[in-house]
Parts: C-alpha cells; sequence; structure tokens
C-alpha cells in the first residue's frame, strides 16, 4: 500500500485521482491552502507554512498545484501568477524535502501545450519545447519537476484539456452550445487534443505503479475544433447553426488567451501504449456522451 500526499489535491483531477487511489486501497493526504477535511493538510507555498506533522510516512507525490489558464484574462499580473502558482509550490516542497524520508516518486502535473505551435507536426515526448507563453511556462514547470531527481523518481503527465461532467474545458464549451450559441472558433481546422478523465487518472496510477519517470503526453485523441464542437452539440442534440467565430472575435473575447483556443497541437501517445497502458476512451464521441449522460 502507498502513501500518496497530493499537493493540489482539492481540485477537479485531484477529487477524481483521490476517489480512485483510496478505492484501489492507497492511503492519500491531500496539501491544500484550504484544509475542510480530515485528510487535508494545511500549507501554503506563497508564505512558506506548512504542517509537517503527518509527511513522513509520504511514498508518492503528486503535484497539481496551478492557477487555472482559463480563470481570467492573461494580464501580466495573471501571467506572474499562472508561473507562481507552478513554480512556487514544487520549490516549497523541494526545500521541505527532509519532511519525505520515505519518498520514492515524485508526479507532476504538466501540459500538452508545450510544442512548438506548429499544425502540421505530430510531437513526441522528445521534442523540444515552443517559445510562446504556455510552451515557455511548461519548461519552467518541468524543469523545477527535474530537481526533484536527486531524490526519487521523477514523473510529467502533459495534461490535454480533460474531458468530465465536473468542470474544466468540457464543461466551458457546453454553456453556449447548451444555450444554442455554440460555435466552431477561427477556421475549426486547429487541433483539439482530449482525454477522458477515467485514462487520465489511470495514466497517473498507471505511472506510479510501474515506476515510471520522464515525461508522458496524456492524450487519448486529437480531434479539429469544428468536429469537437459539433460532437459536443449532437451529444445533447443541439444544432450547431451559427458561422464559426471569425479568429478576430476570439482575440477581443479571450485576449492573448484566445491562443489556446485558435492554436492546437497534435502529439503521440505511444510512449504511454508502448509502456502498456490501455485507454478506455479513444472515441470522442463516446468520450463526451459518457461525460453528458453519465
Ligand atoms: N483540467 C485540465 O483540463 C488540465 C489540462 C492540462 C493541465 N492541467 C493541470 O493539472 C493541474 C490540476 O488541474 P485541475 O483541473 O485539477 O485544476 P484546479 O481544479 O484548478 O485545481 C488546482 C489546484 O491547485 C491548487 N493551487 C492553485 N494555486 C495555488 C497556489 N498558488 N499555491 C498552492 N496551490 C495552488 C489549488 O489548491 P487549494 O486551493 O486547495 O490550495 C487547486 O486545488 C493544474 O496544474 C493544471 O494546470 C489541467
Amino acid at each position: 500500500m502507498n502513501n500518496i500526499l497530493i499537493a493540489g489535491g482539492t481540485g477537479l483531477i485531484g477529487k477524481r485521482l483521490t476517489t480512485y487511489l483510496e478505492s484501489t486501497g492507497n492511503t492519500v493526504f491531500i496539501l491544500t491552502r484550504k484544509p475542510t477535511a480530515a485528510n487535508h493538510i494545511f500549507w501554503n507555498p506563497s508564505t512558506n507554512e506548512i504542517d509537517t506533522t503527518k509527511l513522513e510516512s509520504t511514498t508518492h507525490l503528486i503535484n497539481l498545484c496551478g492557477a487555472s489558464l482559463a480563470g481570467k484574462r492573461w494580464s501580466h499580473a495573471y501571467k506572474k501568477e499562472l508561473l507562481d502558482s507552478r513554480i512556487q509550490p514544487a520549490q516549497f516542497l523541494l526545500a521541505n524535502i527532509q519532511h519525505f524520508p520515505k519518498l520514492s516518486h515524485y508526479i507532476t502535473a504538466s501540459g500538452i501545450n508545450c510544442y512548438p505551435l506548429n499544425q502540421a507536426k505530430v510531437y513526441t515526448e522528445s521534442d523540444g519545447f515552443g517559445t510562446d507563453f504556455v510552451s515557455q511556462l511548461v519548461k519552467q514547470w518541468e524543469e523545477t519537476a527535474n530537481l526533484f531527481s536527486k531524490h526519487c523518481l521523477v514523473s510529467k503527465i502533459r495534461i490535454s484539456p480533460v474531458l468530465d461532467a465536473q468542470g474544466g474545458a468540457l464543461v466551458e464549451i457546453m454553456k453556449p452550445i447548451q444555450a444554442g450559441f455554440g460555435a466552431a472558433l477561427g477556421d475549426g481546422k486547429q487541433a483539439m487534443p482530449w482525454i477522458h478523465y477515467e485514462d487520465l487518472v489511470g495514466i497517473f496510477d498507471f505511472v506510479l505503479q510501474h515506476q515510471l519517470a520522464g515525461a508522458f503526453n496524456a492524450v487519448a485523441g486529437t480531434s479539429t475544433n469544428k468536429e469537437f464542437t459539433a460532437i459536443c452539440a449532437e451529444s445533447i442534440s443541439k444544432k450547431i447553426w451559427l458561422p464559426n467565430l471569425p479568429a478576430f472575435m476570439v482575440k477581443l473575447l479571450f485576449g492573448e488567451m484566445a491562443i489556446l483556443l485558435l492554436e492546437g497541437v497534435k502529439t503521440s501517445n505511444e510512449t504511454l501504449i508502448k509502456a502498456g497502458f490501455k485507454f478506455k476512451y479513444t472515441e470522442l464521441k463516446a468520450a463526451i456522451s459518457s461525460c453528458t449522460k453519465g
């Protein structure tokens, strides 16, 4: 049995992961700035505070901390928050490494939007980082994670937009479609990588169980924005009747964050498949239906 500590485990992915890991016999504790449950442990990386009394038995540390990329418009201040909320918690955990004498594995969330913005290429984990803001953010995030390799195995899960009815990208995309005003964005041809939350949780567990180190593209499939929008609409028996929302309008509405909506990357999941991971959801229709109907 593993003693797993999840930093940032109160969010969308953390809740799903906690439920799964507990159901398979692990003990899970969560580091959070606002403890509300018996298995919550208080910390605040920005004020260097942490309750160290229950950390000693930790065998695996999963770090999911990070302010939402889609949370606000990317002002200079919010860009700093996006970076600080990922780097500070990791650095603070490392500064407290003496409290984790049994740690064997550090697994960090990372992002699939780390590759250059080139729609013609299918990227693997050995490709380099892009030069845009998000790619460079992910680069620094992973570089900080790599500092743990002096102490334990390090894995970086490059997460694609997660399909989950409880929140995240799917819920946001569904809102205008549900209201009858859904539309594809830009020319609609941009890549839309995705993963169902059950597979994402399975990947964290797989990497943990098989003691796999390195970076992993957590992507089940890649659609186009137009296809993705149409399948979302179909899953709730709605029609997309509006023309595509032009790119300049998307930029006006979302500012620099529009890059997430108008640009996408195609990535390969061969590394995970070759290691023996089996995706449950490889068809977008089935993955979305399981969220909207489930
Ligand atoms: N969901 C996706 O589709 C997706 C896709 C790609 C990558 N990811 C990455 O995966 C990770 C988890 O995603 P999620 O969807 O579960 O996010 P979420 O629901 O927003 O949860 C993020 C967690 O991070 C913690 N946090 C935020 N800012 C912090 C700070 N300054 N210091 C310490 N903790 C902080 C929060 O914990 P407390 O408030 O309890 O302290 C929160 O529980 C994130 O890093 C995200 O970027 C997610």
